[in-house]
């Protein structure tokens, strides 16, 4: 009997719906016994979250400082897996505080150790640095990455920006103000991951996973989109400046870390509506010239491979 675990944390439930209906076909089979895990913290996060919360969990994100976990002694991370799930959602263009705090635990890492790993991402649309960032934990843990699934809100970036603010702020997936889509990974995409089912049951049956990422993206497992791509770079520069800046002001109370994150939000909405849209501008400009770069890069992003 095959033994495959999924790990994950969710705040809303989607994730945990979107990681239930990728392993529907593994938890349907009767060679395979299959187990999840939620990770548990010492002190969570809110849902809904308020703005202070939202904004003051930006530096500890983006700069990856876990925080403490709950439960780590728990027997079902004591055991040795054919397979090992991660599903995780991105926080500030990077893993979530949650997921990177298991993946850091000298406890509940080694769980991880030698073993397969499948990562499953369920984020607006900002995963790209997140899942290089991703890469590099498991390479710490001694993992292997094998494949990567990804889930996004298909919507134009700036509508979902809009719709998972209300999302985030008041704790239901529903149509703000009745006009705008729903927000994050939509109801048919999340059904539609069934079919990577299949793919993984066969490269756990077969213990052969070297040509897994290749058949998922066959399946459409990821799309990148390069404009975000570039974004999502730029971003992470400006970013390691402002986190840096802001978690020396402080303790989560100091009254000059509050100022500074007020600072910081005031900038993020003036990225996202004014510099965003000139970055996109000059990457249409630029695009005949970085076509081949382009190219290479959704190669390189759709795949497993470690720079
Ligand atoms: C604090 C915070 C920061 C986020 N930052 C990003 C981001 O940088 N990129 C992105 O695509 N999604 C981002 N999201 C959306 C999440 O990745 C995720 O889709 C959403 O929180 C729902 O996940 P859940 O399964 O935990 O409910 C962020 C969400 C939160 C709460």
């Amino acid at each position: 009997m095959k033994q495959v675990l999924v790990i994950y944390y969710t705040q809303s439930g989607q994730l945990l719906e979107i990681v239930k209906n990728v392993t529907q076909d593994i938890e349907d089979s009767k060679e395979v016994s299959l187990s999840f895990y939620k990770i548990k913290l010492k002190n969570n996060f809110p849902f809904p979250w308020n703005k202070k919360e939202f904004f003051g969990t930006f530096p500890e994100s983006f700069l990856q400082i876990p925080t403490e976990l709950e439960d780590v002694d728990n027997p079902i991370l004591q055991k040795k897996y054919d397979l090992i799930i991660v599903a995780y959602q991105v926080w500030y263009l990077s893993p979530s505080i949650p997921i990177n705090s298991f993946l850091k635990n000298k406890k509940t890492k080694t769980v991880l150790e030698n073993t397969p790993i499948i990562t499953v991402i369920g984020c607006r649309n900002m995963w790209i640095m997140a899942q290089e960032k991703m890469k590099i934990l498991l390479t710490n843990s001694k993992a292997k990455l094998v494949g990567n699934i990804v889930l996004i809100d298909k919507h134009i970036n700036h509508i979902s920006v809009i719709t998972i603010v209300q999302w985030m702020f008041s704790g239901v997936k529903k149509k703000y103000l009745g006009i705008f889509p729903k927000p994050g990974v939509s109801e048919k995409d999340i059904t539609d991951s069934k079919r990577f089912g299949q793919p993984i049951l066969n490269a756990i049956l077969s213990k052969k996973y070297s040509n897994l990422q290749k058949m998922l993206v066959q399946k459409k497992a990821v799309k990148i989109k390069p404009f975000l791509v570039t974004v999502d770079k730029r971003a992470n520069l400006l970013f390691k400046k402002w986190a840096n800046l802001i978690v020396k002001k402080g303790n989560k109370n100091s009254p000059k870390r509050i100022f500074w994150l007020k600072i910081f939000n005031f900038y993020l909405l003036f990225a996202i509506w004014i510099i965003a849209p000139v970055v996109f501008i000059l990457y249409l400009l630029t695009y005949p010239f970085t076509f081949l770069k382009i190219k290479k890069d959704k190669k390189y992003y759709s795949s497993v491979k470690t720079k």
